[in-house]
């Protein structure tokens, strides 16, 4: 009997791999996007297996959402079994983390609003992505900070970039309080600054550097990139991750892991790194503007996944920005 996957956010970097890697494996999925920041080409590839269905529909849209809901009802009758909800959906780039209304409707009422409709349509597993940003000020300690390490969230006095943190934050709450009434079992998925070889957008912080440095031998970056220092974790990795947990039902216990890497790096060194990779000697780093609430150092501990799931990330940063300078030149 084929499982049901049902991904919110399909277009997007996590939603696309991770319904490729289940379509593979023979799973039925039922994606869905709205194309705010996702991707048109990742969903053409999808729709060549015959088991993708695809909606460009939008998680804020209740008739759209009774639609889909409708449809996994019928291939839930067709194939008797219970499906699971992947919720990847979310407004996630850091220039709308400090707009609280960019965020809160996707990724608040529209996270509520798709857990309530799996638990009545008889689901039995939800994944919540969750984000490292919930750290917010204490995103660092010896040993990396942990799923119950209390949080330090700068408040509205001090920066609205926690906005996206605190919404994200409330999903975790409400998926706790879901599986703890026995409604369906799940987990929160925490991860940490996720790059991908053939990510569509130059605003992310890796390709933003490679094609800075291949069009103009040069890159701009915040004030704050002077001393910050960070991990990267590969898309495949995150994504065996979702993966690895969405098959281990004794850790859908509504709790929560995290998801990163151990490998720092400062923002300047990895312009080098890069730099190196593309064989480029002279360039120049000029530094304007600033970010408020952006932590100088965010490093995960990640023993509890490992435990759990046997998870550990496999892609070494030298090796995804190999991928990540093919992919882009090869692009142009
Ligand atoms: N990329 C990272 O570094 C990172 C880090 C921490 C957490 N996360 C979390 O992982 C999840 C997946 O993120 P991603 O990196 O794949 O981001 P992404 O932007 O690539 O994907 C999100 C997808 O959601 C879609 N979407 C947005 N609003 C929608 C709506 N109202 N209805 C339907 N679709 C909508 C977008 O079009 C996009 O395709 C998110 O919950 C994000 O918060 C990502």
């Amino acid at each position: 009997m084929p499982e049901i996957v049902v991904i919110s956010g399909v277009a997007g970097m996590t939603g696309s791999l991770v319904a490729r890697r289940l379509l593979d494996r023979g799973c039925d999925i039922i994606g869905f996007d709205n194309y705010f920041a996702g991707s048109r080409e990742e969903i053409s590839l999808l729709t060549q297996y015959e088991n993708f269905h695809f909606f460009p529909y939008d998680l804020n849209d209740a008739s759209q959402m009774d639609e889909l809901f409708r449809f996994v009802t019928a291939k839930m009758e067709e194939f008797q079994t219970s499906p699971s909800f992947i919720n990847c959906a979310a407004v996630v780039h850091t220039k709308h983390f400090y707009n609280p209304e960019d965020t809160f409707l996707t990724n608040v009422v529209g996270m509520r609003d798709s857990l309530h409709r799996a638990i009545e349509a008889g689901f039995l597993k939800y994944i919540n992505c969750s984000t490292s940003e919930v750290y917010s000020m204490n995103s660092w300690m010896e040993g990396g900070v942990r799923e119950d390490s209390p949080v330090l969230l700068a408040t509205a006095e001090q920066s609205l970039r926690c906005s996206y943190a605190t919404g994200k934050l409330l999903t975790e709450h409400f998926l706790k309080d879901c599986v703890n009434r026995g409604l369906i079992k799940g987990c929160s998925i925490r991860f940490a600054n996720v790059y991908s070889p053939t990510e569509a957008h130059d605003e992310h912080i890796i390709p933003y550097i490679i094609s800075s440095l291949m069009k103009t031998n040069s890159v701009v970056l915040l004030e704050n990139a002077k001393k910050t220092i960070r991990t990267f974790l590969h898309n495949s990795d995150s994504c065996d991750a979702v993966i690895a947990l969405l098959d281990n039902e004794k850790s859908l216990d509504g709790s929560i892991f995290n998801v990163g890497t151990s490998e720092e790096i400062s923002i300047i060194d990895l312009v080098a790194k890069i730099a190196k990779l593309i064989r480029i000697e002279d360039y120049l780093i000029e530094f304007s503007g600033n970010r408020t609430a952006d932590p100088p150092r965010r490093l995960l501990n990640v023993e509890k996944i490992e435990k759990a799931v046997s998870w550990t990330s496999k892609i070494g940063l030298d090796i995804g920005l190999r991928q990540c300078i093919e992919y882009r030149m090869k692009r142009g």
